[in-house]
């Protein structure tokens, strides 16, 4: 994709456009160092006029909302900031109620945007009210987590947790405009870009074997704060990602592809009980080299495929195994029954990502439950 050079200040700098397809809903992402200042002028001059609401959490309002307010109010467009808790537990109906209403009373109409400025969860939730609020506003995502910039702030997917489940409640509502500042990722802890880099490894290993064999040599250079293989990283995702939604929007059939790694990595999450023993990227982390170990176990993929997806996600500092998770050993039983909770279930069926190699993903629908069974009898024996 084109590479726009800009005169700011003296300085010449460059940022990296993907533009998502969706016909009348498609958008860019614009990836790069140093955006977050100019983010009053990028909306301005890619979705027009309107003024901001912004969405943020206390972390991210520490480091960084006095940039991005300053740089709205340059522009005439701020029309009031909400500072929510961090933390996935803010992902509920309480707040999105409290969300909503305070939106309202900034007084945000239909030509206005909501501003989601956060990770994940404050891009989910955000974009969940944006998506309900006057029966929909458009929204812009300000990702400042490596998991949100490659994954959860492209493809319109929003929504809040509840007592049953993650994300189970939401609407698809794509947002308008993703800006993705590599130089927010320098106060990112060291944990949370690790897993993030989960998501970043799982698009080479879902369908593009070269970036992955790019990742295993360069996954230093992607670390190293901001630079060009950072933002190399980020485009390479984010342009699978944009492929597969311009496919499948609404998750029918390939889109799917994306959840590589997580009916294995949510049962994890979920007996962890999503918290700081295991982030969601790590879970991904383990669940995929579990759907590679399965696929090698079934004969699906060659010999010695998983174990090289376990060496690079170890290099990182990932988990790669259950033994990994600090605390009581999982029972069988119990992941079994968390899958089950899965989206991808029909019919009671399981749905997993299994692999061919590294870079051949597929759905595969109806896998036998009884070998999932002993797959996880042989995981939990280590
Ligand atoms: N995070 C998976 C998806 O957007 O479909």
């Amino acid at each position: 994709m084109p590479t726009l050079a800009h005169s700011m200040t003296g300085l010449t700098r460059t940022e990296k456009t993907v533009p998502v397809s969706l016909g009348d809903r498609s958008y860019n992402v614009l990836i790069g160092p140093g955006l977050l200042q100019e983010t009053g002028r990028l909306i301005a001059t890619r979705i027009g006029k309107g003024k901001c609401g912004i969405v943020t959490d206390e972390n991210v309002a520490n480091f960084h909302l006095a940039t991005l307010e300053a740089s709205l109010k340059a522009e005439n467009r701020h029309a009031g900031s909400i500072v929510l808790p961090a933390g996935e537990q803010t992902k509920c109906f309480a707040q999105l109620t409290k969300l909503s209403e305070g939106l309202l009373e900034m007084g945000l109409e239909r030509g206005d945007f909501v501003v989601a400025f956060g990770g994940g969860v404050i891009g989910d939730l955000a974009g969940f009210a944006a998506g309900i609020l006057r029966r929909g506003i458009r929204f812009v995502q300000i990702p400042t987590s490596l998991l949100a910039q490659v994954d959860s702030s492209v493809g319109g997917k929003t929504g809040i947790n509840t007592p049953q489940g993650k994300n189970l409640i939401g609407v698809f509502h794509q947002p308008s405009l993703v800006i993705a500042d590599t130089d927010v990722l320098a106060t990112l802890p060291a944990r949370e870009m690790r897993a993030g880099y989960a998501e970043v490894v799982k698009y080479g290993l879902l369908g593009d074997a070269p970036f992955f064999d790019w990742l295993e040599s360069q996954w230093n250079g992607v670390f190293g704060n901001s630079g060009p293989d950072l933002t190399r990283a980020i485009e390479t995702s984010v342009k699978a990602k944009a492929a597969i939604i311009a496919r499948d929007e609404f998750e029918t059939g390939d889109r799917a592809l994306l959840n590589l790694g997580h009916t294995f990595g949510h049962a994890l999450e979920a007996w962890t009980g999503y918290s700081s023993r295991l982030l969601h990227g790590e879970g991904v982390a383990i669940g995929m080299a579990q759907a590679f170990r399965f696929s090698e176990s079934e004969g699906l993929c060659p010999p010695g495929t998983a174990k090289r997806v376990e060496v690079h996600l170890a290099a990182v500092g990932l988990p790669t195994k259950l033994s990994d998770i600090p605390g009581d050993k999982a029972d069988a039983d119990t992941l079994l029954r968390l899958m089950g909770q899965d989206k991808k279930v029909r019919d009671g069926k399981l749905t997993f990502i299994l692999v061919r190699d590294i870079g051949q993903a597929y759905v595969a629908r109806d896998v036998d439950p009884a070998k999932i069974r002993a797959f996880l009898d042989r995981e939990i024996a280590g």
